[in-house]
């Protein structure tokens, strides 16, 4: 594949032109009444029922188009529009469709409407592209309920085995391996594809999530990489005991170790550079009474950097110093999920950019702070991702704002992009 494009074909315009603002809005604000919540986000957790019913809705739009749908054993969904060439790898082009426990109503579900968006506009400008096209949302991405995220993207690009997941408790105490079977039994009819399978490109739309394109007063980004990411698990075993009574010196109090811990993690973590990034996320305390001594704490690390040597030395300290800043209690520290800082190498970037600027859009160069599907994508074909600005940057709350003209100039750069790539010999 070559990696420069200077100009965009008739037909990728021809799509973008077919591009409706209207009709995409309108599908983002039919899936944000799926798990509403009253004030504007949804709550669409992974393999939930109103994921269920989130795909139920998505599989009758495509049934419609006449897209043929299949779904794999990590019930990835693939909507796909045959190209010329049936027998050709197809273009990928999509997100996931889980959200955050209180999340956004365009974190995920954006990138794959936009994608959907894209089948419809080309039917609309009545363009058959030379490979198929596949419109894909991956399962259980953001790891709110089951604590590993990119669960159906990384089983997709073989990178971790399902088998990992099954025993997975989600934070309802679900056993992933039940939820996934919840799920795949609502649609018996899907045919099952294999994993593994050969793709052309993969293209991934979303919100940005954070402050620069509205900031700067672009319209899209080319995005060009993903920082890595350590997410860990530490148990803190304290000892419970009367809180009138217990004396200060014979207290193994699991929540004061936890504070410490903390406290000398952002120590540990201070940057002048401020490009590491550190978040505890979820702190689960027992047994969580007014007075009694906790006796557990369990809480979750989020630790991101781009650069992999940083990761590498940084993670490595972290369970050191908790080690040290538990005593007298004692923790476990569990490493739950790893990613690589990711370039985009190949032509997607360069397209994306390319396209946009074709269609008048202003776009700049942007790495991406937060993981997505396409970090494992990437580790079977060139893969890249467009960004479109969110109000003051906010993402992973209900707050999430994109404009229906922001979300439409998303999707025309992705229709060019991917008509590009499906007419690719
Ligand atoms: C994805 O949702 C992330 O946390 O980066
Ligand atoms: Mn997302
Ligand atoms: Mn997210």
């Amino acid at each position: 594949m070559s990696n420069t494009v200077h100009t965009l074909s008739e037909a990728a315009l021809n799509a973008a032109a077919a591009v409706s603002e209207n009709r995409l809005w309108r599908s983002i604000e039919a899936m944000a009444e799926i798990g509403g919540l009253g004030k504007g986000g949804v709550t669409r957790q992974a393999l939930t029922r109103e994921d269920i019913a989130a795909r139920a809705m998505l599989i009758g739009w495509a049934r419609a188009l006449g897209l043929e749908v299949s779904i794999d054993e990590a019930a990835n969904l693939f909507l796909r529009r045959p190209g010329q060439d049936s027998a050709a790898a197809p273009v990928l082009a999509g997100s996931h469709m889980d959200s955050q426990p209180a999340g956004g109503r365009f974190d995920g579900i954006y990138g794959v409407l936009a994608a959907f968006e894209t089948m419809n506009a080309l039917d609309d400008a009545g363009i058959v592209t030379r490979r198929p096209i596949d419109v894909v949302a991956w399962t259980n991405e953001e790891g709110g309920r089951f604590e590993r995220g990119c669960t159906g993207s990384s089983v997709w690009a073989g990178q971790v085995p399902l088998a990992a997941f099954l025993d997975d408790v989600g934070s309802d105490g679900a056993r992933f391996a039940d939820a996934l079977a919840e799920t795949l039994a609502a649609t018996p009819d899907l045919p099952r594809r294999p994993p593994r399978w050969p793709a052309y490109a993969y293209v991934e739309p979303h919100i940005e999530q954070g402050p620069v394109l509205e900031k700067q007063g672009l319209d899209i980004a080319a995005v060009t990489g993903i920082q890595g990411v350590r997410w860990m698990r530490v148990e803190i075993a304290g000892v419970a005991g009367h809180a009138g009574t217990t004396p200060a010196a014979w207290r193994r109090d699991a929540l004061q170790a936890a504070v410490r811990a903390i406290t000398w993690l952002n120590g540990l973590m201070e940057d002048p550079r401020d490009l590491t990034r550190f978040t505890v996320g979820r702190l689960l305390v027992e047994p969580n009474s007014p007075n009694t001594i906790p006796s557990k704490v369990t809480f979750t690390i989020d630790f991101r950097h781009p650069d992999a040597a940083e990761l590498k030395r940084r993670g490595s300290a972290i369970e050191r110093v908790i080690h040290e800043a538990v005593k007298p209690c004692t923790a476990t520290v569990v490493t739950t999920s790893e990613m690589s800082p990711t370039p985009f190498e190949g032509p997607i970037p360069s397209l994306i950019e390319t396209a946009a600027a074709a269609l008048g859009l202003k776009v700049a160069r942007l790495a991406s702070g937060a993981f997505h599907d396409a970090l494992y994508a990437a580790a079977v074909c060139p893969a890249g991702m467009l960004f479109i600005p969110c109000r003051n940057g906010v993402s992973h709350s209900p707050e999430e704002y994109s404009t229906p003209a922001q979300c439409a100039a998303g999707a025309r750069v992705l229709a060019a992009s991917v008509v590009e790539l499906a007419n690719r010999a």
